[in-house]
């Protein structure tokens, strides 16, 4: 079942990111960063987070926003499923549920930036079998060796 995640989450939330094998512990103190706004600042500090859950087990969250000065263009900030979840249709679900929500929000356009190591060739291989678009790399972004890879996805367009 996918809802918003309460202050309750969070130490279940930041657990989940920490064990997903792929992120550092400046990602997940990020994550931590933006969850406090969402909780506690009026609209949300600008981000939106939804969960999905089953017998009250977190399996997974995906946080997005509008992307400041654009308009009608939104990022998807943070993917994560748990690693005992995962090809389970998690990510597809939190996906569709914040694809109505960007609809009714009337979003354009959704960016989505990763990396080109190992460690996220599932997420890769999720956009692209998401309708995601591959639209730039940039070499050595993140650290040597370690690219920035852009997707993005268009609604509402013919
Ligand atoms: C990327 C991630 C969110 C995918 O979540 P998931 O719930 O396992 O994905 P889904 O089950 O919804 O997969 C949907 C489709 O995406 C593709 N896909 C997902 N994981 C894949 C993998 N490991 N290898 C190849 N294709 C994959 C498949 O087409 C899959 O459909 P199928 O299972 O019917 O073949 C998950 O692997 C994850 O949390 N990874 C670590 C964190 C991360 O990289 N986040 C993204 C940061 S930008």
């Amino acid at each position: 079942m996918i809802d918003r995640p309460t202050e309750a989450d969070i130490p279940g939330i930041l657990s989940m990111v920490a064990h997903a094998g792929v992120f550092t512990s400046v990602d997940v103190e990020c994550v931590g960063e933006l969850l406090d706004d969402y909780v506690h600042k009026p609209g949300h500090g600008g981000y939106e987070f939804i969960v999905d859950r089953e017998d009250g087990r977190l399996l997974g969250l995906a946080c997005y926003g509008s992307t400041p000065l654009t308009e009608g263009t939104f990022d998807l900030y943070w993917l994560c499923v748990a690693a005992e979840a995962r090809r389970g249709g998690v990510a597809r679900r939190l996906v569709a549920e914040m694809e109505a929500d960007l609809r009714r929000l009337g979003a354009r356009l959704l960016v989505v930036e990763t990396s080109g190591s190992d460690g996220y060739r599932p997420a890769r291989a999720f956009y692209l079998a998401n309708g995601f678009q591959r639209q730039a790399t940039i070499p050595d972004y993140y650290a040597p060796g370690d690219d920035l890879v852009v997707y993005t996805k268009r609604y509402g367009e013919a």
